[in-house]
Formats: structure tokens, C-alpha cells, sequence
């Protein structure tokens, strides 16, 4: 994992002064974490130069409303809202995670964040402007990505998660930005152009181009 610098942003909402708005390389972000979730980070969670670069990606203008697809313990959408004006969502399906993410915000005294509780098929995207993925579904069909074993994985819950992304995102309006970060993007819709990449092309910045064939 290459050394990543980071330079946060002045943001009114930042509440606290702690060691993690100085954090700058992410071994030592992830020391917010208990252990045991952050060892998992150089596999799981997204560098702290991605997030950054990610959120920037996604918020073009004030309560831009970003939702992380998968939002392990919060790191993108903690690194978004202090670094962006964004109001950032993340929906996580392991218990855990979705603990680790919310006492990290609260004791940062992070606002602008919601974590919701949930697997990403109970989420319509209307409610959002702009989304960000990293790998989220290829656990179901790469045993090397599992993280756990506290929820079913199966090569079938993959298709229906990527299906019920794409159909979501087709119907956003034109003009809808979506990150990527490594994964194949099954999830992207035919509509969408990659129009930036960045790190090695492992980033990449989608926009809904053209209309989908459902609005035609
Ligand atoms: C590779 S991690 C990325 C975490 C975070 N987005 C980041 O960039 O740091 C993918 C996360 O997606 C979650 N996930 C996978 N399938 C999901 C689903 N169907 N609904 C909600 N969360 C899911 C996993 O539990 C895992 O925490």
C-alpha cells in the first residue's frame, strides 16, 4: 500500500481536534478502529488520498447527497464530510461495521454522515445525488475478498446486488456522477460514461451521459 498524504480541508463541521483530522498516512487513520477492523484495511477500506479525491469527484455543489454502496466503517464517508460540503450516507450490511462506523463519527464529532443498517436492495437511489462503490459484491464470488463470515455469500446474492444497482442508477437523471474503485463495474449502466480515471485507472469517475433505455 503506497504512503498516501492527506491534507483535510478547513470545515465548519469538524467539532473536535483530535489526532485523526492530522491523520495522513492510513495506517494511522485506521488506528480510529478497534483491531480487528482495522487490520482489514489495506484489503477493505479505501485509501485516505482515494476518499479524498472520490468525494471531491462526487460533490460539485453544496448537500450534494453521496451514498457509499457498501460503507464498511465509515472511512469514505467520514473523509467526505470533512473534507467536502457533501452531506454523505452509508449503507453497510454487517452489524459491526455499521457499530465501528457510528462511534468512530461520535467520537470524532463528525456530522453530515448517516449510516444506515441494511443490505443495499432495501435502498431506492432517488434520495441521493451521486454514489461511490468499492468492491462491494465480489466477496459473493471471490472467497479471497471475504471479509467474515456474518453474512450468506453466494455467486447468486452477486448478480441480484449488481442488478438492483444497475437498474437504480439507470433511472437517475442525466448529469448523475458515480465513483468507482477497483472491481470490474459490472454495476454501471450502459448510459454512463467513464469520463476521468485516476490512480492507474483503478479510480474512475462515471456520468450518466445518455438517457436510459427505460426513459426513451
Ligand atoms: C470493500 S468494502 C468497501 C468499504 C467502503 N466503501 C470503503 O471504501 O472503505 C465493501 C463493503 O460493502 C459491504 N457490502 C457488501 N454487500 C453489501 C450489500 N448487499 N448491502 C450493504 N453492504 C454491503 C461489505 O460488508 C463491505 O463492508
Amino acid at each position: 500500500m503506497p504512503v498516501h498524504t492527506y491534507q483535510p480541508t478547513q470545515n465548519p463541521r469538524i467539532q473536535s481536534d483530535n489526532e485523526f483530522l492530522h491523520a495522513f498516512k492510513d495506517h494511522e487513520f485506521d488506528q480510529i478502529y478497534p483491531e480487528d477492523i482495522s487490520k482489514l484495511s489495506p484489503c477493505h477500506w479505501s485509501p485516505v488520498e482515494v476518499c479524498q479525491m472520490a468525494a471531491l469527484l462526487l460533490v460539485l455543489e453544496p448537500g450534494t447527497r453521496v451514498l457509499d454502496i457498501g460503507c464498511g466503517p465509515g472511512k469514505f464517508c467520514a473523509i467526505g464530510a470533512t473534507t467536502t460540503r457533501g452531506h454523505f450516507t452509508g449503507v453497510e450490511q454487517r452489524g459491526r461495521l455499521v457499530k465501528a462506523a457510528r462511534m468512530m463519527l461520535q467520537r470524532q464529532g463528525i456530522t453530515g454522515v448517516e449510516i444506515v443498517h441494511g443490505n443495499i436492495t432495501e435502498l431506492q437511489f432517488g434520495a441521493f445525488d451521486a454514489f461511490y462503490l468499492f468492491n462491494p459484491f465480489e466477496e459473493n464470488i471471490l472467497p479471497i475478498l471475504q471479509i467474515d463470515g456474518d453474512v450468506e455469500m453466494e455467486p447468486r446474492l452477486y448478480d441480484d446486488y449488481t442488478l438492483h444497482v444497475q437498474q437504480q442508477l439507470e433511472r437517475m437523471p442525466m448529469a448523475t456522477r458515480v465513483v468507482t474503485y477497483f472491481g470490474s463495474c459490472a454495476e454501471i449502466p450502459e448510459c454512463y460514461t467513464c469520463v476521468k480515471t485516476a490512480y492507474e485507472g483503478m479510480l474512475k469517475l462515471w456520468v450518466k451521459t445518455h438517457p436510459s433505455l427505460e426513459n426513451e
